[in-house]
């Protein structure tokens, strides 16, 4: 077949701790991902030309190489020039659900979506691993954006640990319309305030990775335990964000008064998601907050964790 539809899911941080920095100017972090049944859906088509062409139906999504997605179909058609020069380009075509700038890692997901989708147009038969190796080059979240579910990300992002699947938690997600957030600035404004704190020796390093990993959120996610993850949701980027962004720690504060397990802000956000046991229970925290704040500019959604990171869509 010489076109694909694929589903790309966001994914909200259940966890995201702040070590150190890294050699290579990134930071070292240990984070809890977690793909959410938000997606958008990535149309792949053969264009039988050598030009990549890119199309979106979002004001804001670049439609030129600068986008993410454009840059995965040019590394794959760099790192795969015969199966490039034998079947041609691509035309990509992304129908937004994801908002922007939302911590939501919605352009991660529509590269994870052409790495995997090219990988099947042009036959080439790569295994999982060695197209987030791919993805690792263009990104920290992608490399979770081609597997999803529930995983623990180490280094920059980029090396997972697959946990037990959590798919029986909702969630809501809330983002103002007209806010958000550079990633590399929220990164750039810890590091100026929080760099003292950070972790220099290897040995330290690797024995505070050790700690998150038999800590309380594992073992929480590995029982299944709504009620703890919802008290162990942690985030170091709130810090920088909240202060400066006071109408983002408003909405957290709304949504801390609801019978939420927990609630606390996505990435590097301005999204805030608050984790809920039943679908009926996450629609009343929707309604509640909806109703505190009532501001026309602010989009909420009720969503489901989700399993996988990706999907072949259906017909
Ligand atoms: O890898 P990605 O392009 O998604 O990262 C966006 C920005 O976030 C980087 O430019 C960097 O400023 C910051 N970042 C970081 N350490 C990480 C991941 C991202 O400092 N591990």
């Amino acid at each position: 077949m010489r076109s694909y539809s694929l589903i790309a899911f966001a994914k909200i941080n259940l966890y995201l701790e702040i070590l150190g920095d890294r050699p290579d100017g990134y930071h070292e972090l240990v984070m809890v991902m977690q793909s959410v049944d938000l997606a958008d859906r990535i149309d792949l088509r053969a264009n039988g030309t050598d030009t990549i062409r890119i199309y979106c139906n979002h004001p804001q999504v670049p439609n030129d190489n600068t986008n993410l997605a454009y840059q995965a179909a040019e590394l794959m058609s760099q790192q795969f020039s015969d199966a490039f020069a034998r079947y041609g380009a691509v035309d990509i075509a992304i129908h937004k659900q994801i908002p922007v700038g939302a911590g939501l890692a919605g352009g991660s997901a529509n590269a994870a979506a052409v790495l995997v989708g090219l990988d099947m147009i042009w036959k080439l038969g790569l295994t999982q691993s060695e197209i987030q190796e791919l993805a690792a080059q263009l990104g920290s979240d992608i490399p979770f954006c081609v597997s999803g579910g529930t995983a623990l990300a180490t280094g920059r992002g980029e090396k997972l640990a697959t946990l037990p699947d959590l798919d029986h938690l909702y969630v809501v997600l809330a983002k103002y319309r007209g806010l958000w957030v550079a990633t590399p600035w929220a990164y750039k404004m810890y590091r100026q305030i929080f760099s003292e704190s950070y972790l220099r020796d290897p040995d330290d390093l690797e024995s505070r990775l050790r700690q998150v990993h038999s800590g309380p959120m594992i073992a929480a996610i590995a029982q299944r335990d709504s009620r703890q993850i919802g008290q162990l949701l942690h985030n170091d980027l709130e810090k920088v964000v909240l202060p400066e962004y006071p109408k983002v720690a408003r909405l957290r504060e709304a949504f801390q008064r609801t019978a939420t397990l927990g609630t606390m802000m996505s990435g590097s956000g301005p999204t805030v998601f608050a984790l809920a046991e039943s679908q009926a229970q996450a629609q009343q925290i929707k309604e509640q907050v909806g109703h505190a704040i009532a501001d026309p500019d602010l989009e909420l959604w009720v969503t489901k964790f989700n399993q996988c990171g990706l999907q072949v869509a259906e017909g």
